[in-house]
């Protein structure tokens, strides 16, 4: 069995249903990654669980070091990583509440630091990223959700935002005709390092309000928050039917 690792997010910064063994606090040639690794169980399948935001959901999403994160998650054998990650629905069928397992990325980050490949280099080095996401591990999230009997997008395009503020109605206008489905935060240049490192990377994500302009009314953080709390259960029952049938 490889080494598999979540990534929580937004509303996950903790796994309560880990029965944990020991905590790590890993050091990279990239600097500290966003908290310790947590090593343990979930539902009896050993995990390594990696808060993004910090364990006290402290750090912003332009400010996460995803460098030393994924670097710190090969460290510690990981082969097949799974970011969960709370987003805006742009398409139609995206309503809150929703669970996603998006096939394309768009990013729209910048000044991030974004590649492995830049110095002390033997050759420039570019990777394929025609399909950013594990389509094996993609396959087995979907069916993991539909054995949870949880209705999920079985694909769609993950727009990356800069954050931390959400976006203006005209920049999801334009992303929408870009072909994004969802809006985050967070999925670059996560998805990409895990790539460079060779590591098999699918995401779940979990639709908590509608992106900005979808809706008459404003984005209310109560909204957020409510939403998340309910589709992070849905996430949990995802990963119980996903490690079980591992
Ligand atoms: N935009 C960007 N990131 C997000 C959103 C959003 O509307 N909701 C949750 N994460």
């Amino acid at each position: 069995m490889s080494g598999l690792a979540l990534v929580g997010g937004s509303g996950l910064s903790r796994l309560q249903e880990m029965e944990i063994d020991r905590r790590e606090f890993v050091q990279t040639p990239y600097g500290a990654p966003s908290a310790e690794l947590t090593f343990g169980r979930l539902f009896g399948r050993e995990i390594v669980f990696l808060a993004r935001h910090g364990d006290r959901h402290t750090i912003p999403p332009h400010k996460i070091n995803y460098r030393a994160n994924i670097w710190a998650l090969k460290q510690a054998s990981v082969a097949e990583v799974i970011a969960i990650a709370a987003v805006g629905g742009i398409r139609r069928d995206m309503e809150p509440g929703r669970l996603i397992v998006p096939d394309h990325i768009i990013d729209y980050t910048h000044g991030r630091p974004h590649t492995f490949f830049e110095e002390a280099l033997d050759a420039v080095t570019h990777i394929d990223f025609t399909h950013p996401y594990s389509a094996h591990l993609r396959v087995r999230l979907i069916e993991a959700a539909e054995r949870a009997g949880l209705f999920v997008c079985r694909s769609g395009t993950y727009g990356c935002t800069q954050g931390p503020r959400l976006e203006t109605a005209a920049e999801v206008c334009r992303m929408e005709r870009d072909g994004c489905d969802l809006v985050g935060m967070t999925g670059m240049p996560e998805a990409a390092l895990a790539r460079e490192l060779g590591m098999d990377y699918a995401c779940c994500a979990v639709v908590v309000n509608w992106a900005a302009g979808k809706t008459e009314t404003e984005i209310r953080m109560d909204e957020i928050r409510a939403n998340m709390d309910k589709g992070m259960q849905d996430v949990i029952r995802l990963l119980r039917c996903f490690v079980s049938a591992e």
